[in-house]
């Protein structure tokens, strides 16, 4: 079946050799299941070549968690969007708020970031998300929506790219904004996307990201243009991650 549904983990700076096992271990779980939604594992750029390697018979796709917007050169500990693609990753996580906090990255360079991913033939994931304060001077929807206009580059029409809606304040924290609150953002998203790149930003499909976990995750995931999941903590374990994939 062909679906655009996105259930997407995102393994931050955690990952060592050892825990490719879990990586295999979902695959192995979900060999045999119809494949109703995709999945990807995003973790460490260290370990692409190996998961590529492990993941070679299966489903599950990998991410990297960010790229340079430059092509190649004198750019000491960056990673370009075709070193990611070159060692097995199809989609890569961009604009991240620990990017955007703690990196300083602004709305120019996520979207120089998602040019060069489009260039190198990666999948973008392009995050957005208002933090506390801003959500309890009511101003998320605003934040967002300007994030979304600022942050996806016109070339994104007509191209594969998903958008991630992840509150800061939900990340890592157990919390999650309501139900109401997930629509309301999803709505908003959707019409930033659709005025920046009109037809274009129609279909892809808008993730939500903070605190999904196996419990929580039917929930979430049935919202109105809540097209998948990006998860963090509970995308380490297979069983949690599972947990989250089975419930779309
Ligand atoms: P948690 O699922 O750990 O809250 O992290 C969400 C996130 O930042 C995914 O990118």
């Amino acid at each position: 079946m062909s679906t655009n549904r996105l259930i997407a983990g995102n393994w931050k700076m955690n990952g060592l050799a050892a825990d490719l096992a879990e990586a295999k271990a979902l695959a192995e779980a979900l060999a045999g299941e119809a494949a109703t939604t995709r999945v990807a594992l995003c973790p460490p750029a260290t370990l692409i070549a190996q998961m590529n390697w492990q993941l070679r018979d299966s489903t599950v796709e990998i991410g990297g968690q960010d790229c340079s917007d430059k092509a190649s050169g004198a750019y000491t500990g960056d990673i370009s969007a075709a070193m990611l693609k070159d060692a097995g990753a199809n989609l890569v996580i961009l604009g991240h708020s620990e990017r955007r906090a703690g990196h300083g990255e602004t709305d120019a360079d996520v979207a120089a970031r998602v040019e060069a991913a489009l260039a190198a033939g990666l999948e973008p994931i392009i995050c957005v998300g208002e933090t506390l304060a801003e959500r309890e001077a009511g101003r998320a929807v605003e934040v967002v929506s300007s994030q979304v206009m600022a942050s996806l580059p016109e070339s994104l029409s007509g191209r594969a790219f998903a958008v991630a809606y992840e509150p800061v304040w939900a990340i890592g924290t157990g919390l999650t904004p309501t139900l109401e609150q997930i629509e309301e953002v999803h709505a908003a998203v959707r019409a930033a996307m659709v005025a920046r790149l009109s037809e274009g930003g129609r279909t892809a499909p808008i993730l939500y990201g903070g605190s999904v976990k196996p419990n929580n995750a039917a929930e979430i995931l049935a919202v109105l243009e809540v097209g998948g999941a990006l998860v963090g903590g509970a995308s380490l374990k297979a069983t949690d991650f599972l947990g989250i994939i089975r419930a779309a």
